[in-house]
């Protein structure tokens, strides 16, 4: 039996953005006292310990993406919200590209980029880690992937956080959000226009989705904007918030910095560190397709459920010391991370990701003695109930 619930946590709006800012005492009592808890305010439940996400992101039978995977947002037909074979048919048009394999072929062309970003951080007295390489990064990465012309890259990045506002819930749905993504439909229109044009000969995944067929039929004009939409959402702020994260904290922390310097074979370890620790997604919604209980509590058939990826990574039933960044963490011995979620909608990107900040933690600790903040600044955070992570990192690099 839970124990009682001290009144500072009772009537919890979980959409709301300031709720998940500095969050982790709140995902405590939760953990511990209210593993199952309904939101009054958004009609939606909220699960929170590792083995309940797991039993949920597994019984796909009971708990389907179908119905949306935002709190009372309804789905689109991008893949993350289909179920069953038709998510099997669309996920498999372009999962070929994000293998590991494809990633090792990808690894040197990567690594020319990041050395270049680093290249021009160390000719700069003061730097902004997200701006220069955190978000740089994967934007290009993604944006070379879907061939986005150089020109509307930094556009495109900023529609694309614009629109991941909407996700928090119908009221962040705001007029700026619906200008973001009317630019987003804009410059998707442009981008299959001048495909049609060039008779769809090019081998990035706008073009894969355009010529792809499921049952004999073409993607229609809906599913093919938002396969769109979700590749740039997945693919950006996400990683962003990992690499800065990361090295945010590493910045404060020069034993386990200088550990990776003179021991890079760490590395590796120490991005499912980062990964398990900043933990991008705050959340994922599933629906129920019939009463289920948990916790002595009924989920109804119909309510959707929230998976709270960083309350799982810190659960203590998992993890020892569990809000302790520690890239030594023995991740065979503990729970691997949620953050890429878990069972057929695992991250698609997960294997870019990973190798995207494996790659900037050996250059930036190769390269860089030490990450300073400068005097009277102050590290910023994107305040989200959907992504979180640092909108800015002002910092000074001291190179080796
Ligand atoms: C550290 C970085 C990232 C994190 C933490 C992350 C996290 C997640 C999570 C939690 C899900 C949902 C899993 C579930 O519901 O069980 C997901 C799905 C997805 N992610 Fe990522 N992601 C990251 C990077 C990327 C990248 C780089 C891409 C692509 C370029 C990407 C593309 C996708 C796609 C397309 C899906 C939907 C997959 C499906 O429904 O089958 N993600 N990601």
């Amino acid at each position: 039996m839970e124990s009682k619930c001290p009144v500072k946590f009772h009537n919890v709006d979980f959409c709301d953005p300031k709720t998940h800012d500095n969050p982790y005492e709140m995902y405590d009592h939760f953990l511990e006292h209210e593993p199952l808890y309904f939101d009054e305010a958004n009609g939606v439940w909220e699960v929170f310990r590792y083995d309940d996400i797991v039993a949920i992101e597994r019984d796909t039978e009971t708990f389907i993406n179908g119905e949306g995977v935002r709190p009372n947002i309804p789905p689109d037909p991008a893949m993350i919200y289909q179920d069953g074979e038709q998510h099997n048919k669309q996920r498999a048009l372009v999962s070929s590209a994000f293998t590991p394999r494809q990633m090792r072929k990808m690894e040197n062309r990567v690594r020319v980029i990041v050395k270049d970003l680093v290249d021009q951080m160390l000719v700069k007295d003061e730097v902004d880690i997200v701006t220069d390489l955190a978000a740089a990064l994967p934007m290009r990465l993604i944006a070379d992937m879907l061939a986005i012309p150089e020109e509307k890259r930094p556009a495109v990045q900023q529609w694309i956080n614009g629109i991941m506002m909407g996700g928090c819930g119908p009221e962040y749905v705001t007029d700026e959000v619906n200008e973001c993504f009317e630019h987003f439909v804009m410059h998707h229109e442009e981008m299959v226009q001048d495909r049609l044009a060039a008779g769809c000969k090019g081998s990035d995944i706008l073009t894969i989705w355009m010529n792809a067929e499921i049952n004999g039929e073409k993607l229609d004009e809906s599913q093919l904007l938002f396969e769109h939409v979700l590749l740039n959402v997945g693919g950006a702020e996400t990683t962003r918030s990992a690499i800065a994260g990361g090295l945010e904290r590493l910045s404060n922390d020069s034993r386990q910095y200088d550990a990776l310097y003179e021991d890079p074979s760490l590395i590796p370890n120490a991005v499912e560190e980062i990964i398990r620790w900043v933990c991008p997604f705050v959340n994922m919604y599933r629906t129920a397709t019939r009463d289920y209980e948990m916790h002595g509590k009924i989920i109804k058939e119909g309510q959707q459920v929230g998976l709270t990826y960083p309350a799982a990574n810190r659960d203590p039933r998992k993890y020892k010391d569990p809000h302790t960044f520690n890239i030594f963490r023995d991740f065979t011995q503990e729970a691997k991370h949620l953050s890429f979620g878990l069972g057929p909608h695992f991250c698609l990107g997960a294997s870019l990701a990973r190798m995207e900040i494996r790659l900037s933690l050996e250059e930036m600790t190769q390269r860089v003695k030490s990450i300073r903040i400068p005097k009277g600044k102050e590290p910023e955070y994107v305040s989200s109930s959907f992504t979180r992570g640092l909108k800015s990192f002002p910092a000074i690099l001291e190179p080796r």
